[in-house]
């Protein structure tokens, strides 16, 4: 691990995370033991708009039963076990973080997804997987670790078969006014690589892929945090299943930051499909 990968795994790491995930889906009246997929949504995509936005960027794509999708960047698998209930794909995740991904792989045991999906830590730098092996690789709220964006699109592109597509979703840079930390991906500017879209644009033309497609999810996002706070104001805390579970002590404080630039329009959360030659 380089040194700001080291800084990233202790961000996210969380040795209790399964045993508090279960306490809440406790607290919720869901069996811990037996949860269903649903029951994890609201704690295990840890990216804005959670299922909405995942489902948002699935729609763009065409996924069946025999594309072999990798997840870079899997987190808790939440993503990675949607895609494989919706679509009927095998998906691989890979995370740099290892408590996160032994709480993926408990988590697709609990919900009964282990043989559809696979979880193991590596790097976005240096990805686990061989040559030409994949078809799709999802990527969401990631690259912001991420400050050799050549490199991540480098490695995309060698694990991608030709004709193979990168879809993404991550915090870009909308303007040059100073950001406030903590955020939800870090909680200083030393682990922090939040670019402006054109950087990715020119790392992915560099590893020869070509731009299918970008959105600007600002609105929806705007939207979303509107709707999730005003409930939570309304019922005076979070519920118990949710990504606070996922931020520590800071959660509170990472939010408002993010709401607070995001409504600035300091950042944006934006959608970029790439796809290699065939
Ligand atoms: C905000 S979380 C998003 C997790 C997941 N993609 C999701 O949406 O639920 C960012 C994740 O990226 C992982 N990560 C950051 N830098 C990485 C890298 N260089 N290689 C692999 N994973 C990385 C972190 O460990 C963390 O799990």
């Amino acid at each position: 691990m380089t040194d700001i990968e080291t800084l990233v795994a202790r961000h996210y790491s969380g040795e209790t995370l399964l045993d508090s995930i279960r306490a809440a889906l406790k607290q919720s009246g869901v069996d811990p033991d037996a949860p269903g997929i649903e029951d994890l949504k609201p704690v295990d995509e840890f990216h804005t708009g959670g299922l909405e936005a995942t489902d948002a960027l699935l729609d763009q794509l065409e996924i069946t039963p025999q594309t072999r999708v990798l997840d870079i960047g899997c987190g808790i698998g939440g993503a990675a076990r949607h895609v494989a209930a919706r679509t009927g794909a095998h998906v691989r995740g890979f995370d740099l973080t290892p408590d996160f991904v032994d709480t993926a792989s408990a988590l697709s045991r609990l919900v009964g997804l282990s043989d559809a999906t696979r979880f193991q830590v590596g790097s976005a730098l240096d990805i686990p997987e061989p040559d030409d092996s994949a078809d799709l690789a999802l990527m969401f709220h990631v690259g912001m670790n991420i400050e050799d964006k050549p490199k991540l699109f480098q490695e995309a592109a060698r694990v991608l078969a030709p004709g193979g597509t990168f879809a993404l979703f991550d915090v870009m840079r909308a303007s040059d006014t100073p950001l406030t930390f903590p955020f939800p991906w870090a909680e200083e500017a030393a682990f922090s690589f939040v670019t402006p879209p054109e950087i990715y644009r020119a790392a992915a033309k560099a590893a020869g892929f070509e731009l299918q497609a970008e959105r600007n999810r600002s609105a929806f996002a705007r939207e979303f945090f509107d709707r999730v706070l005003a409930r939570i104001a309304e019922a005076g805390g979070p519920p118990p299943v949710g990504i606070h579970l996922l931020m520590h002590e800071t959660g509170k404080t990472k939010i408002e930051n993010y709401v607070t630039h995001l409504t600035a329009g300091d950042i944006a959360p934006v959608e970029m499909i790439f796809r290699l030659p065939g």
